[in-house]
């Protein structure tokens, strides 16, 4: 398995990038407190799917639910990294560039219609399961290790 490393210091308050990870797009939000309140105030009753496995989050040591807090990377919430491949047949969601985010604020797949929120989590059309989080580890310095 690869390892990439990447410098989120220069990454806005806001702001989307993606990078590439093992031949998969990875998405990586550094998500407004506005963005943080909503996605951290919806409740696991609202979610299609509400358990994420160790293998769909290898950063958690069990199986956890699809809480925010529980998806992103630190625990203010301000990072959030999903891998961007949506989990119907494999298209690559759109609302990086902010363009088409989807009627819950996060990505949208113009494949078949899936719309995942501000923490990735599918909310509605046919995707069967949240977005998946690669293996990761953020410091304090913003220096970004996936894989
Ligand atoms: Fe995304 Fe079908 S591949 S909705």
């Amino acid at each position: 398995q690869s390892t990439i490393t990447v410098d989120l210091t220069g990454v806005a308050v806001g702001t989307r990038i993606t990078v590439k990870w093992a031949g998969k797009p990875v998405f990586i939000w550094r998500r407004s407190p506005e963005t943080i309140a909503w996605a951290r105030a919806t409740s696991l009753d609202d979610l299609v799917d509400r358990i994420d496995y160790t293998d769909e989050n290898p950063n958690n040591a069990q199986d956890m639910p699809a809480l925010d807090v529980n998806r992103s990377a630190d625990e203010a919430g301000e990072w959030l990294i999903v891998i961007g491949i949506c989990t119907h047949l494999g298209c690559v969601p759109v609302g990086q560039d902010g363009s088409s985010v989807g009627d819950f604020g996060g990505w949208f797949c113009p494949c078949h219609g899936s719309h995942y929120d501000r923490s990735g989590r599918i909310r509605k059309g046919p995707a069967p399961r949240n977005l998946d989080i690669p293996p990761y580890s953020l410091g304090s310095d913003l220096m970004l290790t996936i894989g």
